[in-house]
């Protein structure tokens, strides 16, 4: 174990809905490799409420089982020191009345502790239970220096800050109502909507791959590049999330392509920013959001595709299908598969598609963004798409083996003048010699330090909103249409295929579950 970081002030950390998946995969292994790496002061404390009956200690073997699962350096002797700073509140934190108690406990903890009155709420519940508890904090006055112009001694300010999960809202109305009422409570500059795709080591490093190389720059735009394809393709299925999935709030395009992959998108599609500050960031990726071309009822079913997954087999395993899955209804339509067609209406990107894809019991886990290059203008050695010669592709692989790999053409040795793609390979963890950093570790951190780089603005939720809400509308109103369907182990519904084959185009799809070697690069 590292010592702690001294330059960060220590805080109290309350989840509420502690007693849920997220909090038990994610929040709290991250928390331990904080404190393992040292990055966090010692004092930070953790208080989880959620309604289920649990004594601290019940809390701290649930999360010890967990850790232990989840995070790869777990160690039985550092977990006695870091599960004393773990505590629980069986309360329901929708209910008005639990808020005393909670307050009292907190104190004790922040007296304990030494963690002063620093507090980082995090909201890791069922949407519908978001806006009670921030009403519930603000009543209470559980605020003290939320509101920036409340400072009297801006050197001994303490804060209170907000982490807002997913699913932010369920259209543009809901989440405008969302960020209205965390408005009312918290200051913007306290508020941290999460999407932990932002953490991800190579998401991160979109921004370095483009704005501290030289030779990357001048060719991103129209003049060179083709199209771009955005994937986020999983070998799961819904899990435990059945029924949330089938609702009128879940689906892929709300649970991936709103969120995530449009996020990508905007940081692939960016304008250098003026600073690496988080407004300057966030100002880019928000001019990209609001100038993408928001689709008419017309071309709808031309650039947007669904569908949802029958059985099949993944990895030589059979596995059933989506309405097999339990929770979901036999007759619902939700789609565990959505691809879009973005086109971003700015002098450097007109005319080139963003196709963005994203569906559960695909081919192979994998993230990837790859930009694909157009073909030589003059072909010396034969055609250039659909000719023996592949257009040049930047792949950058977000998850898993994650890098950045140039295809380009190179010439077989020997006699003659043969052509192949080769591969060009920089692999991040044998580059670096170490492991990426779990997504909410990155994220926690810098909430902890204020730091809003890698959230999302409200205008950028809203407008995400914006660009998907016409085809959600458009799915919901055209029942009589048959749903495309894919058999589990493949990827995605043939229509997928057509949206790009019609220009002339094709998804870049890895092989199915072997690990990719650049020479098997397709
Ligand atoms: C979440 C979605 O936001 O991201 C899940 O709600 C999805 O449905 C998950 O499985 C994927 O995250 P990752 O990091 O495994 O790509």
């Amino acid at each position: 174990m590292k010592p702690p970081n001294e330059n960060l002030a220590p805080c109290l950390i309350v989840i509420f809905g502690a007693s849920g998946d997220l909090t038990a995969r994610k929040l709290i292994p991250s928390l331990y490799d904080l404190f393992v790496g040292g990055f966090m002061p010692a004092q930070t404390s953790v208080l989880g409420v959620a309604r289920t009956a649990m004594s601290d200690d019940d809390f701290r073997t649930r999360m010890k089982d967990a850790v232990a699962k989840h995070s790869p350096g777990f160690d039985a002797k550092t977990w006695d020191s870091f599960a004393a700073s773990l505590h629980y509140l069986a309360a329901d934190p929708t209910a008005e009345a639990e808020y005393p108690r909670l307050k009292e406990r907190m104190a004790r903890i922040a007296k304990a502790h030494g963690t002063g009155e620093n507090v980082l709420f995090y909201l890791s519940l069922a949407p519908q239970f978001y806006e009670p508890v921030i009403v519930n904090i603000g009543s209470h006055q559980m605020i003290t220096e939320g509101k920036a112009w409340c400072s009297i001694n801006r050197q001994e300010r303490s804060w209170q800050r907000i982490i807002v999960e997913k699913p932010f809202g369920h259209d543009v109305e809901s989440a405008a109502y969302l960020n209205r009422a965390l408005g009312r409570v918290f200051e913007d500059e306290s508020v941290f909507r999460i999407d932990h795709y932002l953490g991800k080591e190579t998401v991160q490093n979109l921004l370095v791959f483009r704005f501290a190389n030289a030779i990357f720059e001048p060719i991103w735009s129209r003049q060179y590049i083709d199209h771009v394809q955005v994937t986020a393709a999983e070998t799961v299925g819904v899990e435990s999330r059945g029924s949330y999935y089938a609702s009128d709030s879940g689906g892929a395009m709300r649970d991936m392509i709103q969120s995530h992959l449009l996020q990508v998108m905007a940081l692939v599609a960016m304008e250098p920013p003026v600073t690496m500050r988080a407004e300057d960031i966030r100002a880019e990726t928000t001019k990209v959001l609001n100038a993408a071309r928001i689709l008419s009822e017309d071309e709808i079913s031309a650039c947007a595709v669904r569908g949802q997954y029958v059985a099949g087999s993944i990895a030589g395993q059979p596995v059933s299908g989506f309405k097999d899955e339990k929770g979901v209804p036999a007759d619902s339509r939700a789609e565990s598969y959505a691809a879009l067609q973005v086109m971003i209406d700015t002098w450097r990107w007109n005319g080139v598609p963003f196709y963005l894809r994203s569906g559960k019991r695909m081919a192979k886990k994998t993230t990837e963004i790859v930009v694909e290059f157009k073909p030589t203008p003059h072909g010396l050695f034969g055609k250039g798409r659909g000719g023996p010669m592949a257009n040049n592709q930047i792949v950058i692989n977000v998850q898993p083996n994650e890098g950045i790999r140039l295809r380009f053409e190179g010439k077989v040795p020997g006699i003659g003048m043969k052509i192949r793609s080769v591969v060009m390979d920089f692999d991040y963890c044998r580059q670096f010699q170490a492991q990426p950093m779990e997504a909410y570790a990155t994220l926690l951190l810098d909430a902890m330090r204020g730091d809003q780089t890698l959230f999302k603005q409200r205008q950028e939720i809203e407008q995400s909103w914006r660009i998907v809400q016409p085809v959600l509308a458009y799915w919901a109103e055209h029942t009589q249409e048959p749903l495309p369907v894919y058999p589990a182990g493949t990827w995605g519904p043939p229509a997928a295929d057509i949206l790009l084959a019609r220009e002339g185009r094709q998804w870049r799809n890895p092989p199915p579950e072997v690990p990719e070697s650049p020479v098997t690069l397709p």
